[in-house]
């Protein structure tokens, strides 16, 4: 079969397309035929092997994992010994721990998978395991957003920020939401009720009194948090340092600023399937790339300012 393979650190250039084995179905397994799936940063990271101190799991000079890639959405093609939940022909979506996912055949523990909802299109799907886990545990599990709240989402138009302002909007929150001029209709449409254009007001600066502070883009100081909201929520990253400074004031204040990393789960993608299914969550793909362009939509990406998804099809 095809998957894109990588044996040292770099750009999306150390990528290349090769012939290697059918992955092994072990116990607990899903064979799947990958018919799309999604680019995250996490891929450029696990690809450069970024953060340096996150080599310590990648593998310390080269990769550890030859394969690359994590959410996508296809068809079980064989089950394992113990697969409960799924059968062979099932059209499933989810997100590798251990990559591989860029290829034309994964093998994902069940725990990880979730079925389509009716009507939606494999390249949808694709962009939601790992966007829409993280809005979804940002702001349920973490944020623990009430039906009635405010809720700030600081980087609100891409993968997670616009899951975020959809989600939020579905359990009844009223959005606020920050991103640059030339996406202000575009979140209004998505269902923001107020816009702020983070290249027209400075954040900075802002005052306002919200339940909640989400923070995809990464920029927001700890006193910004402080002032801003009532709790806060940490999900993306500008620079190892800035997040550092937020973290280890965190833990001299009562404040409760939540730092966390998304995990797959059968219930919140049972979930983000149902909201999807019932048309409160649809999401937004800007671009779509064949699986012989994957290295150029990594690279698309790596400048942080996807409108919504980009996504992949192998079809
Ligand atoms: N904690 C976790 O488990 C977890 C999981 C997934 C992702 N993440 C992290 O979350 C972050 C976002 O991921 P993503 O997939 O949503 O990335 P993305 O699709 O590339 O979106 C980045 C967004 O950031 C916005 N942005 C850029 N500069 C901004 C600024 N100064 N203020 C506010 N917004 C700004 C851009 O909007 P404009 O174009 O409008 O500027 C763009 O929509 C990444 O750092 C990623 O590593 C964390």
């Amino acid at each position: 079969m095809k998957a894109y393979t990588k044996h040292i650190y770099g750009g999306p250039e150390v990528l290349s397309l090769e012939e290697v084995e059918k992955p092994t179905l072990n116990e607990g397994l899903l064979l799947i035929k990958i018919k799309a799936n999604s680019v995250n940063p996490a891929d450029w990271h696990i690809l450069r092997g970024r953060p340096l101190f996150a080599r310590l799991s990648f593998g310390l000079f080269k990769p550890k994992d030859k394969k690359l890639g994590a959410d996508f959405a296809g068809i079980v093609e064989e089950v394992g010994q113990g697969v409960s939940k799924f059968k062979v022909g099932d059209q499933v979506y989810g997100e590798t721990l251990k990559g591989g996912a860029f290829a034309e055949y994964t093998c994902a523990a069940e725990s990880v998978c979730g079925l389509m909802p009716e009507g939606a299109t494999y390249s949808e799907m694709a962009c939601v395991p790992i966007a829409g886990l993280t809005a979804l545990q940002a702001l349920l599990t973490h944020g623990k957003l009430k039906k009635g709240e405010s809720v700030l989402i600081n980087g609100s138009s891409g993968g997670v920020g616009h899951f975020s302002v959809q989600i939020a909007k579905a359990y009844g929150a009223h959005v606020t939401a920050v991103c640059s001029s030339r996406n202000i209709e575009f979140v209004k449409s998505i269902g923001a009720d107020k816009v702020i254009a983070y290249d027209q007001e400075n954040i900075h600066d802002y005052n306002g009194e919200f339940d909640l502070v989400l923070d995809t883009n990464g920029n927001l100081n700890f006193a910004d948090f402080k002032r801003l909201g009532k709790r806060g929520v940490v999900v993306g990253f500008t620079t190892m340092g800035h997040m550092m400074s937020v973290l280890i004031k965190k833990v001299f204040s009562k404040y409760p600023l939540s730092q966390f990393t998304a995990e797959a789960n059968n219930e919140d993608l049972t979930i983000l399937a149902n909201l999807i299914k019932e048309g409160k969550v649809k999401p937004h793909i800007e671009t779509t790339y064949s699986y012989s362009k994957i290295p150029e939509a990594i690279e698309y990406i790596e400048s942080m300012r996807t409108r919504g998804k980009v996504a992949i099809s192998w079809e």
